[in-house]
């Protein structure tokens, strides 16, 4: 399965009666493996995590730390513009010019990289002292 097909397939699974607004990220590392998550939305609102986030701990937890590509689908006419939180966190695990692909589930698609969406990003080597 492509990570589009990947994202909309765990995006049907996000949890979000609050916003109505879901969210399904896919992202493969170099092995080849692919992780996925969805937003889940929380009665105490600003407890809830998005797609990103999901798929990025997931991720982790499997120890991998670098981000080859990722997916991003979310409903509307056009494709999802994620939020300056995810565009952080995607930074923290891709190059400049890993390819982030931003679709609606109709298969529009917009192809940037995280350079593109969070230029000079907070790094960690911003914390060497
Ligand atoms: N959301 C994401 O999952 N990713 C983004 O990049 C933007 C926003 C979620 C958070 C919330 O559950 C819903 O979309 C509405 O903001």
């Amino acid at each position: 399965m492509s990570l589009f097909e990947q994202a909309c397939e765990v995006r049907l699974n996000a949890h979000a009666p609050y916003s109505g607004f879901k969210v399904g990220a896919a992202l493969r590392v170099s092995s080849g493996k692919t992780f996925v998550g969805c937003n889940v939305e929380n009665a105490a609102y600003p407890e809830g995590t998005c797609a990103e986030a999901g798929a990025i701990a997931a991720m982790v937890a499997a120890g991998e730390l670098e981000i080859e590509e990722i997916c991003i689908v979310a409903g509307g006419t056009e494709p999802i513009s994620p939020c300056g939180g995810c565009r952080q966190k995607i930074s923290e695990f891709s190059q400049a010019d890993t390819p982030v692909v931003l679709a609606n589930p109709n298969g529009d698609m917009v192809r940037k990289t995280a350079g593109e969406l969070l230029p000079d990003s907070f790094k960690s080597s911003h914390l060497e002292k």
